[in-house]
């Protein structure tokens, strides 16, 4: 590489010759849309720390999953606010439950739609935790059960994938389970598999109002510090029957995601997270940078380190900004 043969420079000369050369490419069919559906009629409502970002009547999520299938985002993921929490988080679990009858109305609606279901308990739980408390301390082994029906229940309302969030150790194995069980071995897994007890989320919090009432969740997602326990995460679910990995947030942890890749051929998702989204818009609000771009530049980073497909709430705007 001996200088002055060597000249990087030379490709990089003209728009033709970059687009020619360029190693990673982003594309609206990289991307999965998040959606919050609320119980109950009328307008959207905003979610205040997530400009854009609403909380949606199921009539309002049909027409929004429309314009973000017409974008030439191929799939949602969907995050429910139901009208009532309790302890054991049943709302989750309701074959007549808020997400449920989402499902239904998006896949008659948009059958060609790939739906998500994000499966845990926190948006339905009334302490906000992932799983059933026991003792103050939430339990792994009697979440998996509700866990399971919850994800079996999203699979029988028409659900084309089931994600789960929760983190509670085994819940692949257990969801397989169910989903075999009910005639649903079709059905994947696309498994929230490395989560960290990330500040990040703070915005979504606040949209599907499941901050923990009493303690927080480094009891079962993972320490930001650790990035070995990751890959025995992944390699866990993968034994026990997951079809896809996500690793979340994304950008803080692009390291993480570029060693997984190394270590797994399974198709890889990244979740640019609700802190990550907000970050952006309020510096682009503010003009202290480009919003625009700067949003591209991450998720083109999120594939450059390995991801086959990134969740982002950028997802429309971003698939609208690639093809115009
Ligand atoms: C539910 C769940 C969370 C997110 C996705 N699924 C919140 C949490 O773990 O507190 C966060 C998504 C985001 O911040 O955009 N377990």
């Amino acid at each position: 590489m001996a200088f002055p043969a060597t000249r990087l420079r030379r490709l990089r000369r003209t728009a033709v010759l970059r687009d020619m050369v360029r190693e990673t490419t982003l594309r609206p069919a990289d991307l999965i849309q998040p959606l919050f559906v609320r119980a109950g009629e009328g307008p959207g409502e905003p979610v205040e720390s997530m400009p854009g970002v609403e909380r949606l009547s199921i009539s309002g999520l049909v027409e929004e999953a429309g314009a973000v299938s017409a974008a030439g985002v191929p799939a949602v993921i969907l995050f429910g606010i139901p009208a009532a929490k309790d302890e054991a988080g049943s709302g989750a679990y309701d074959d007549e439950g808020i997400v449920q009858m989402a499902i239904r109305a998006l896949k008659e609606a948009h059958p060609e739609l790939v739906v998500i279901a994000d499966t845990c308990l926190c948006e339905y739980t009334s302490h906000g935790h992932c799983g059933v408390l026991r003792d103050g301390d939430v339990d792994n082994d009697l979440s998996l059960e509700l866990i399971a029906r919850t994800a079996l229940s999203q699979a029988q309302a028409g659900a084309d994938a089931v994600a789960p969030s929760d983190m509670m150790d085994g819940r692949v194995a257990a969801i397989r389970s169910a989903l075999d069980g009910e005639g649903l071995g079709a059905t994947p897994i696309l498994s929230y598999a490395v989560k960290y007890a990330s500040a990040f989320y703070g915005p979504f919090r606040e949209a599907a109002g499941s901050t923990p009432s009493e303690g927080d969740r480094r009891g079962y997602q993972m320490d930001p510090a650790n990035g070995r326990e990751a890959m025995r995460e992944a390699l866990a679910d993968l034994d026990e029957g997951a079809d896809m990995l996500m690793v979340k947030p994304a950008v803080p942890y692009l390291d993480v995601l570029a060693r997984l890749r190394d270590r797994t051929d399974a198709p890889l998702a990244a979740y640019h997270v609700s802190g990550e989204f907000s970050m952006l818009k309020a510096a682009g609000a503010n003009g202290w940078l480009d919003e625009r771009a700067a949003a591209l530049e991450s998720l083109t980073a999120i594939k450059r380190a390995g991801a086959d497909l990134i969740v982002t709430y950028y997802a429309k705007d971003a698939a609208e900004w690639l093809t115009k």
